[in-house]
């Protein structure tokens, strides 16, 4: 299992690179990463928060009853102009859940583990929202950067806390 990465940890805020090779060591990240997000019991999982910053993520509705499915270079496309506010937490702010305004419809234009496009069109509901969130983090963004400087403020203890884990990631090999 992959270290998730939290608030605080440089490679959330890059811009995650394109993939261009869809060979093994794609591959074994796929499954590293499917593997870490069954054991958080997550919905999505962006490989910048495994401290892969390439522009892959996983997103599971089914609570892990199927296998996720993986976005490589995603782009979301006709947008619902509506939007709806909706509590969202992740996996690299634990303990953290915030209201963060998501268009309520996206499309998504993407390639599988085989380098091959598929689109998937008015996705809703919960697969909407992880596209949003996801998709989000191969750019640099957290839900926190959704919120209003005040809200900011008065969470800005618990992020502290995150910036600073116990653990020194240094020593994991
Ligand atoms: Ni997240």
């Amino acid at each position: 299992m992959l270290e998730v990465r939290l608030y605080g940890d440089p490679v959330l805020r890059k811009i995650a690179e394109p993939i261009d090779k869809f060979d093994d060591v794609l591959h074994k990240l796929i499954e590293d990463m499917t593997e870490t997000l069954r054991a958080e019991d997550g919905v999505g999982l962006a490989a910048p928060q495994v401290g892969e910053s390439v522009r892959l993520v996983l997103i599971d509705v089914t609570g892990g009853e199927k296998d996720p499915i993986v976005f490589i270079n995603p782009v979301i496309f006709d947008p619902s102009e509506q939007k709806e506010s909706g509590d969202e937490g992740c996996l690299s702010l634990p303990g953290i859940t915030l209201s963060v305004n998501r268009h309520v419809r996206v499309s998504v234009r993407a390639q599988n583990a085989e380098g091959k496009e598929f689109v998937i069109e008015n996705a809703e509901g919960l697969l909407a929202i992880a596209l949003q969130h996801e998709i989000d983090h191969l750019n640099g963004l957290m839900i926190v950067d959704h919120v209003s400087a005040l809200q900011k403020t008065m969470l800005s203890n618990k992020l502290k806390k995150l910036k600073n884990p116990s653990r020194d990631k240094s020593q994991t090999s």
